[in-house]
């Protein structure tokens, strides 16, 4: 499978959000990341419902939904009427993450996993099975344009491995940090979609940014 391009609107203008959204619908972009801060799990507040709502309106490709949140089963049906495709919880944040996953694919969206810098992807061992999505963290949540950490690549092989025979279809997204110097390096690794925040809207040109890192060949 060709590998997937998530450009994070946290990084856009906010006070031209449209321009930046039909700026990525008319790009070789995959999805929209979208990223969600209740200033309790992160240190940071984002955006909220209207704005998802807003975006949603001028959005032609899947809302990838990234929850950085306490207690997201809560909000789960909101934001699928908000017009989320892919929910992603952090392991972080679920007691029960199990029955968060089984929630959200009853919900007919994609069901995804977020692992923070520090924790192990071993956790995701007895539950491999019940997720789409694995969000690798390379950068601790909360901020875009942090710096890439390193020891992703360590963790994007075991979690393949771990995957291997038991989820083949599993996407490994990598969120943090990603940019034109380390994108071919995570997707040799076996990342299957790249999350740019930064990298895409410092660019000079962001859809050239975008059409160079899914033009990629890994192979
Ligand atoms: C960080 C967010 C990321 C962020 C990535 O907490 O989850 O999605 O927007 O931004 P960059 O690519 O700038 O590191
Ligand atoms: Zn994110």
């Amino acid at each position: 499978m060709k590998h997937l391009i998530a450009p994070s609107v946290l990084s856009a203008d906010f006070a031209n959000l449209q321009k930046d959204i039909e700026m990525i619908n008319r790009s070789e972009a995959d999805w929209f990341h979208i990223d969600i801060m209740d200033g309790v799990f992160v240190p940071n507040i984002s955006f909220g419902f209207p704005v998802l709502k807003a975006i949603q309106k001028y959005a032609e490709k899947p809302l990838d939904v990234h929850l950085m949140i306490v207690d997201p089963d809560r909000y789960l049906q909101d934001f699928k009427l908000a017009g989320a495709e892919n929910i992603t919880v952090h392991i972080e944040a679920c007691t029960h993450l199990h029955r968060t996953l089984s929630a959200i694919r009853d919900l007919g969206c994609k069901a995804g996993v977020a692992v923070n810098p520090h924790t192990p992807v071993s956790l995701l061992e007895d539950i491999i099975e019940d997720m789409d999505v694995v969000c690798l963290m390379s950068v601790n949540p909360g901020f875009g344009g942090q710096k890439f950490i390193e020891n992703t690549y360590k963790k994007i092989r075991e979690l393949r491995s771990m995957a291997s025979g038991r989820n083949d279809g599993l996407l490994i997204e990598i969120d943090g940090g990603v940019s034109n110097q380390n994108a071919l390096k995570l997707l040799q690794a076996g990342a299957d979609v790249l999350v740019a925040g930064n990298a895409v809207f410092s660019a000079a040109d962001p859809v050239l940014e975008i059409a160079a890192l899914k033009n990629l060949n890994p192979d």
